[in-house]
């Protein structure tokens, strides 16, 4: 004969399964969570006949402490079936009912960014140098002024420093570090470089470098290329050739021409002009009327260069550039003032 407490269960269990049914068919969320807590809740009524138990017979209270413990776990996990599969339904009711499609082109353009013109000469120019073996190196832009010039055949109060107007750093201890300065070409990284790695080497040098001086064609900040190829056997008949090829490469075929000039740092040395990249060197305004275009200085590094940054002169030779990207930036972009390439209107960089 069942107690009670059971024969309350099995009305539970219909009148539950009851009102399941219903909420599922009425999709009623509300009703569902009702329902939890009328049987399940702290004073549902499933919890307060399992309470009740306490109160039964003895012996009859593990059987019935069970059995209502089973039932309860089973009907709560219905219940939690059918929320589960209420949520899952309205979940994709707000998915379809705010569908996106990503396929629609935007409503307002992108604006899109674009590499500043000096950088795209300095990307090119680098492109064409590593492939013909060159490495990448780089330098700090406030540098040592043994490295700027001492050790690259400046001598101390020489007029040949004059041929740079300086920005000198005032250095927090001088005595220890030495003076400091705004490097005024990339060369110093030629000595930092053959310090490091000695010979054979073969590098080139982008970045910014800094002089005291400033109008149309010149800026107080402006970038340049330096170059160096130091091995045994290295001469001035390689100079020519890789600086031809970088020229026919970069600017097209056309006339190079090597004029003798002096850098302190090279022996000999040289300045290396292009045919007009207007006029194709029958002369015009740009060229001056010339027909030529200076592009760079270069030369075969001085044996006491060589011997400043510890490789053994007398077994290496090599050669050394510099190339001024700005200058020819501006002639290829047909800028004719060299502030516009820094003052960072947007309008005008957007023009070219
Ligand atoms: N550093 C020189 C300048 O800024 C350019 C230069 C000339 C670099 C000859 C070189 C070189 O490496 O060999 O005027």
């Amino acid at each position: 004969m069942k107690s009670a407490a059971l024969t309350e269960l099995d009305t539970l269990k219909a009148e539950f399964a009851i009102s399941l049914t219903a909420a599922e068919a009425a999709s009623d969320d509300a009703e569902l969570q009702r329902l939890r807590s009328s049987f399940f809740g702290p004073k549902g009524k499933v919890t307060l006949l399992l309470r009740s138990v306490g109160q039964l017979p003895a012996e009859e209270r593990p059987v019935a402490g069970k059995v209502i413990n089973q039932v309860r776990q089973e009907l709560e996990g219905q219940l939690v079936l059918v929320l589960s599969r209420h949520e899952e339904l309205a979940r994709k009711a707000a998915l379809s009912s705010h569908r996106l499609d990503t396929t629609l082109p935007g409503r307002q353009p992108v604006p899109m960014g674009a590499v500043h013109p000096v950088h795209r000469v300095v990307a090119r120019m680098t492109e064409l140098f590593v492939r013909m073996g060159f490495e990448v190196a780089t330098g700090p832009e406030v540098e040592l002024d043994e490295l700027n010039f001492g050790a690259l055949n400046f001598p101390d109060d020489h007029p040949a420093r004059d041929m740079q107007d300086t920005f000198f750093v005032r250095a927090p201890d001088e005595r220890s570090f030495g003076r400091l300065l705004l490097r005024t070409h990339t060369s110093p990284v030629q000595v930092r470089q053959m310090r490091a790695e000695g010979a054979p080497i073969r590098i080139i040098a982008p970045g910014r470098v800094y002089r005291c001086d400033s109008d149309a064609s010149h800026s107080p900040m402006f970038h340049q290329i330096e170059g160096l190829w130091v091995e045994e056997g290295v001469s001035f008949a390689h100079l020519k050739g890789v600086l031809t090829s970088f020229i026919h490469s970069f600017f097209g075929e056309r006339g190079v021409r090597f004029r003798p000039s002096f850098f302190p740092f090279v022996e000999p040395g040289a300045e290396v002009d292009i045919g007009c990249v207007f006029c194709g060197g029958k002369g015009c305004r740009v060229c001056k009327h010339t027909g030529w275009m200076e592009i760079l200085g270069a030369g075969m590094v001085h044996p006491n260069v060589l011997e400043a940054c510890g490789i053994d002169a007398e077994k290496n030779t090599g050669f050394a550039f510099g190339v001024g990207v700005d200058r020819i930036a501006m002639q290829l972009y047909g800028i004719d003032d060299l502030k516009h390439l820094f003052t960072s209107d947007v309008r005008f960089l957007e023009s070219l």
